[in-house]
């Protein structure tokens, strides 16, 4: 089907269905323009608590829409690509949490939104990379775990001084991200400033001008004095950053910052979830009740 006639359907089926687009801003630049919603983890969370819609099609991967169904089990939600998935949040099993928790009941559980259902249902709170921060500071002086990324774990750990071990898991994309890269971009683009995801290792981070979340990159360039940057997340932010700024220039640090999983949701694959009613997400009551409850009180503490 011809583009302009994809996205007529899709606006069609939308209100046919009373149905909402949420996109990820790691989603290709057609899909985020046809969204209702653009945004990072937390804000899509957040819309998708509240919407009145009945059905939400989530562009991004599994995780997001699983989330979605745990805090809106009433609404259909629908995932367009059934493979779509975070090689990280998979980076820790319900089966080896509940082994650490055993060996160390002491510890509080926090976990990164990048993780299944079964792992925030065995977690004392959820956290995103835009309120990990805020949120916490009200455990300081706890002990704790971070699961799964290493990264983030260990960025709050040492700017926090805090009592917290950290899951070995990472991002295949932003931990790839090295001080090399950097030196290169930065000889290349002298007068950009340097801003990066936390996923990224934290000698990475120690060098940036900025680290923040999607959003919270996305506010940066809009606020900053600066005119040209360097970006070290992946790719699909860039589309975001340049049509709120059009004047400013912007270079994504590596190549390989392209989440294979993001990337693989298309036009086509909107359409299709609108029309076939697909991939549905599912969460067993029990575990969505406890994983609920994570989930809420980051949402109370945000
Ligand atoms: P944000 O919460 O910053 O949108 O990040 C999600 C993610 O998967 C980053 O790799
Ligand atoms: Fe997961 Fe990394 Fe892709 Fe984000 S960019 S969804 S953390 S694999």
């Amino acid at each position: 089907m011809e583009k302009t006639l994809m996205i007529q359907e899709i606006n069609r089926l939308k209100k046919e269905k009373n149905a909402v687009i949420l996109a990820h801003y790691y989603q290709d630049g057609d899909i985020q323009d046809i969204a209702d919603y653009t945004g990072d983890s937390l804000y899509l969370s957040q819309i998708a608590s509240q919407t009145d819609a009945d059905v939400i099609v989530f562009a991004g991967v599994h995780f997001m829409a699983e989330t979605a169904k745990i805090l809106s089990p009433e609404k259909t939600v629908l995932l367009p690509v059934k493979e779509a998935g975070c090689p990280m949040a998979d980076m820790v099993t319900k089966v080896r949490l509940l082994n650490y928790k055993e060996k160390h009941p002491d510890r509080i559980v926090v976990c990164y939104v990048n993780s299944t259902a079964e792992v925030k249902a065995l977690s004392d709170i959820c956290v995103t990379s835009s309120n990990a921060e805020k949120i916490i500071k009200n455990y300081q002086g706890q002990k704790m775990l971070y699961v799964p990324d290493k990264n983030l774990g260990t960025y709050l750990r040492e700017k926090y001084d805090l009592d917290m071990e950290v899951w070995p898991g990472f991002c295949c994309i932003h931990n790839d991200l090295t001080l090399d890269q950097v030196a290169k971009m930065k000889k290349k683009y002298p007068k950009a400033e340097l801003i990066v995801h936390p996923e990224a290792k934290l000698e990475i981070v120690k060098v940036s001008d900025f680290a923040g979340s999607t959003k919270g990159l996305l506010n940066y360039v809009i606020k900053s004095n600066h005119n040209e940057f360097i970006v070290g997340t992946e790719k699909g932010i860039i589309h975001t950053m340049k049509k709120a700024c059009p004047d400013k220039k912007f270079h994504i640090l590596s190549n390989g910052l392209a989440c294979y999983d993001m990337k693989l949701t298309r036009l086509e694959d909107v359409y299709l979830a609108l029309k076939e009613d697909k991939y549905v997400i599912e969460v067993e009551e029990n575990i969505r009740l406890k994983a609920f409850e994570a989930l809420n009180k980051m949402m109370k503490l945000s």
